[in-house]
């Protein structure tokens, strides 16, 4: 067993919207050191401050783009008694990836073959991949299992994340003492319960909750709702919301999972959703309910590549990792609403 006060945990990413959380997480529930490496290519050094005013914890932050591997070798030569590494950086939008395929096969499978090669070279044996469900394609039953299998991939972002489990997992079956714990997220939402740290899009959102808050702050004029003639309850598509604050207490309880010896096999792959599938509109109803305020929308065409519904079966994590979400939905929108007005008050 480590001893914690002297063991880091690398956390690649962490100034990102669910590595910043899950170091709030692993700050507030256990004594390990904590290394960021993160080079601020979709995020900025401000996440450090805002995770120290949650915390009260400074952390350290390596400014290295992973996918040098001479640049990475030389910053971590420097963490002390690296026994952990949670990999979160990566490129993560769709339309992105498919106008610049190469940009994301590029940082998201250099960036991870780099961070194997520093476990390997480093003997780092716990290691944590952010998966996503979108490695699941289009399913034609639902809820989705781990052992749904994977349809084509709708984007280059998608098959990053498939090619990415392939390569964790083919790895882990290449050495002993390796272990991997693989987490799909199905659609992570909200902000720390404090409204202090959120998710930080740049430009206009892609995402449903952040143009849901930047419409009502009155960023964005309007929300147009994807479709609303779907074969579902009420014509808009399905979505598994998870709060990102459930994400990362999954990530300390795999971390633990790993390092306590309790994995049977070298390799776990978990799905990290509620189980609850929940409508756009829906979304939105929760959204005005919380924030108690109208939000000016309209129904729009369907969107180009988007499934029609999923949501995950969560069984497996809960029982493995002790897990469960803590979340609703209404704590997820209302999250979300005090960052975005805690935004607008800097
Ligand atoms: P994010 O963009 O907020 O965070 C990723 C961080 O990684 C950023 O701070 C970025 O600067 C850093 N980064 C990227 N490439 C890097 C490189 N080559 N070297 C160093 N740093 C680099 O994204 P997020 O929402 O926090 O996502 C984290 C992970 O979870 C990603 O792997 C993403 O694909 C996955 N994921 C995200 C979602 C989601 O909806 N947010 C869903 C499923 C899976
Ligand atoms: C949610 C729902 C839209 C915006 C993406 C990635 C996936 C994963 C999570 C990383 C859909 C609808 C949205 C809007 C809308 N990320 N919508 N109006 O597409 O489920 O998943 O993020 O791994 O890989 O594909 O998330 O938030 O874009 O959309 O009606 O302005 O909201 O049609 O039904 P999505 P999203």
């Amino acid at each position: 067993m480590s001893n914690q006060n002297t063991s880091t945990i690398i956390v690649t990413g962490g100034a990102g919207y669910i590595g910043s959380h899950t170091i709030i997480e692993l700050l507030q529930q256990t004594d390990y050191n904590i290394v960021s490496i993160d080079n601020f290519s979709n995020s900025n050094a401000a996440t450090f401050e805002r995770i120290e005013k949650i915390t009260g914890k400074q952390v350290k932050n390596l400014n290295v783009d992973i996918c040098n591997l001479e640049a990475l070798e030389l910053a971590i030569a420097k963490v002390k008694n690296p026994i952990g590494i949670i990999h979160f950086a990566a490129f993560k939008s769709v339309p992105q990836s498919v106008a610049d395929p190469l940009l994301y096969y590029h940082n998201n499978l250099g960036s991870l073959v780099n961070i194997l090669k520093i476990c390997k070279q480093l003997k780092i044996s716990n290691f944590i991949f952010s998966s996503s469900c979108s490695v699941y394609g289009n399913v034609e039953k639902l809820p989705v299992t781990e052992e749904t299998p994977f349809s084509p991939a709708e984007s280059p972002y998608g098959q990053s994340k498939q090619m990415g489990e392939d390569i964790v997992l083919n790895y882990t079956k290449s050495v002993s003492d390796f272990k991997a714990v693989l987490l799909r997220y199905f659609n992570p939402v909200g902000a720390h319960p404090t409204g202090f740290n959120g998710e930080f899009p740049r430009g206009r959102p892609d995402n449903l909750v952040p143009y849901i808050t930047q419409t009502a702050a009155g960023i964005l004029q309007k929300l147009t709702v994807f479709g609303d003639n779907y074969d579902t309850r009420d014509g808009s598509c399905i979505r598994d919301y998870i709060h990102v604050s459930d994400i990362a207490d999954a990530h300390v309880k795999a971390l633990n999972y790993l390092i306590e010896n309790k994995q049977k096999k070298a390799s776990t792959v978990f799905n990290l959703g509620t189980g609850n599938g929940v409508s756009v509109l829906e979304a939105i109803h929760s959204f005005e309910k919380v924030a108690e305020k109208k939000l000016n929308y309209e129904i729009g065409p369907r969107r180009a590549g988007d499934v029609i519904s999923i949501y995950a079966n969560n069984d497996l994590v809960k029982k493995e990792l002790n897990w469960s979400p803590k979340y609703n939905l209404d704590e997820m929108m209302l999250s979300a609403w005090k960052w975005q007005l805690h935004l607008g008050e800097k």
